[in-house]
């Protein structure tokens, strides 16, 4: 691998939701040796590092967010040699991998939460908890609620109550117990010992609780919508960044070239900036874009609020559109409400595939043309639209059991992926066995082998774009300048001389003028782009 400590400012990051990239072992569900079947693909798709998602030992009740076991890998998913393996061949191909860090919550079958089941209230082991004792008869202690819904506090025999910000079986760690920091100090140096370029941080602002668990009142927070206030006694503590810094010093033990990503919904781009001051994490996830509705407006203010809070640390800023937790932006931009509101808040409305995937292709080179580092969710680079209409005795997460099967949750853009072939299981696994969640028939035409050989699709366009990203001196870090156009529509150039215009209005925009169009999301109507198109301009 060339040396390039600062890789991680303008790297685009694909996403690799394990169980549904390609299964190589038979069973119908993705794994290590899938990932490892498609790194060529991720190479020719020109990407520059692969975000995996958990592959640790898990009961997978939270699609493996639920760790038994920090320091190995699920069978489900192979061994830990092939781990080693993978890491090895992703650096062989240029690339750089990181891992998925679940520092929140441990699954209920991890042998702490045991030990703790067994040892008994007051005992050091349920001290690595959150336990309490109720608040009354059948009283939980507090009116936390779960982000999966229902309450945050199970009762375990003997009486006592343990806290589970998510489903039960994701008792919390308490964070202020100096053997659960030392662990995630030591799990930290274990995967960095076997090669890993990162880790993307689960849930990095629920970590720290008030000291005193108290009542939330009558004003119910989720994970993604963290209101406006420094003391919500659960998100975004200022007692989380203390822990940051610690990892920061261990990352920094191996070289300056490892690298975090924190996963944290907070109210503002001032607070996420605090997650990647100097001395703590260096880039965090920038929900904002991936929640901004599709207008020229709310796009404008998102893009500088952001960048001005990110330039404030000196942190580059990040720019996501889907993931494995909200709705795939394809369908989003569909839909007459294109704002996502995030994890298990979606509406469901009626989506015009066709108007989404007009807006998506507009969508990633406005994306890609942005200062800083973006991330791809498998999936979007052959324009995968959400499934939303698995039949309901497929559904798997959690939150569909949790709601009383009101909340539908996140499998419609966790489908296993097209690869080849005319039918399902279209090369995501063998002929004979049937994918984890099944795949719509019509994705025949969403196949990376249809794609491959049609330059015009999403995977061309992708293709394409990275290309010129990595070739273009004005590309990836650096700052943007506004230049002025119509309300609706963007122009902004980067220096030196690329313009980017994205045209969010009814009526087609003429082009200002150029030497040459590097890329357009469509054809160009005589020298005009159409609504909803943009372009790549050398000037
Ligand atoms: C965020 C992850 O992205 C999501 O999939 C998971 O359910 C929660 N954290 C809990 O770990």
């Amino acid at each position: 691998m060339a040396v390039n400590a600062s890789w991680w400012r303008d790297a685009v990051i694909y996403e690799v939701y394990i169980r549904s990239l390609a299964d190589g072992s038979g069973d119908g569900v993705g794994d290590i040796a899938g990932i490892r079947s498609r790194l060529p693909y991720l190479r020719d798709l020109g990407v520059d590092a692969v975000w995996i998602t958990p592959w640790y030992p898990s009961p997978m009740v939270d699609g493996g967010y639920d760790v038994a076991n920090y320091r190995d890998i699920d069978p489900l998913f192979g061994t830990l040699a092939e781990a080693e393996t993978l890491i090895g061949e992703v650096h062989g191909h240029g690339m750089r991998l990181i891992v998925d860090l679940v520092p929140n919550h441990s699954s209920d079958q991890h042998p702490w939460f045991r030990e703790a089941l067994a040892a008994g209230p007051g005992s050091p082991q349920r001290a690595r908890y959150v336990f309490r004792d109720g608040n009354g008869p059948d009283q939980p202690p507090n009116d936390w609620r779960s982000v999966f819904g229902g309450p945050a506090w199970t009762q375990v025999p003997g009486g006592q109550w343990y806290l589970h910000l998510f489903a039960p079986e994701q008792p919390d760690l308490n964070w202020d117990n100096p053997q659960v920091r030392e662990e995630f100090e030591d799990i930290l140096r274990f995967w960095l010992d076997r090669g890993v370029d990162g880790f993307r941080v689960d849930v990095a602002h629920g970590l720290i609780k008030h000291p005193d668990l108290p009542d939330l009142g009558s004003a119910q927070e989720d994970m993604v919508h963290s209101p406006d206030r420094t003391d919500h006694p659960h998100w975004d503590r200022d007692g989380v960044h203390d822990i940051f810094r610690s990892w920061r010093r261990v990352a920094d033990s191996y070289g300056d070239d490892r690298m975090f990503v924190a996963e944290a919904w907070v109210s503002k781009p001032e607070r996420l900036a605090r997650y990647v001051r100097s001395d703590e994490l260096q880039t965090a996830f920038n929900f904002d874009f991936l929640r901004c509705s599709w207008a020229a407006d709310s796009l404008r203010s998102v893009v500088d609020s952001c960048l001005h809070a990110m330039h404030a640390v000196g942190a580059p800023t990040t720019w996501v559109l889907s993931n494995h937790d909200v709705t795939r932006h394809l369908t989003r931009y569909g839909r007459p409400r294109t704002r996502a509101e995030g994890p298990l808040h979606d509406i469901v409305e009626p989506a015009d595939i066709e108007l989404g995937t007009r807006r998506a292709r507009a969508a990633v080179l406005l994306m890609l043309a942005l200062p800083g580092s973006a991330y791809l969710y498998q999936g979007e680079e052959l324009g995968l639209e959400e499934v939303e209409d698995l039949p309901e005795d497929v559904l798997q997460d959690p939150t569909w059991q949790r709601s009383g099967h009101k909340v539908r949750g996140r499998d419609g853009c966790r489908v296993p992926l097209p690869w080849r072939g005319s039918r399902p299981p279209f090369g995501f696994c063998r002929e004979q066995v049937r994918p984890w969640l099944p795949q719509p028939a019509h994705w025949q035409a969403r196949t990376a082998e249809a794609e491959e050989a049609e330059p015009e699709s999403m995977w061309g366009l992708y293709r394409a774009a990275l290309r010129i990203r990595r070739a273009h001196p004005a590309l990836g870090d650096g700052t943007l300048s506004w230049v002025d156009a119509p309300a609706e529509v963007l122009v902004f150039r980067r220096e030196p001389g690329l313009l980017c215009v994205v045209n969010l209005s009814d009526t087609p925009f003429a082009l200002p003028g150029h030497e040459r169009v590097l890329l357009s999301s469509e054809q160009m109507q005589n020298g005009k782009l159409s609504t909803d198109t943009a372009a790549w301009l050398q000037v």
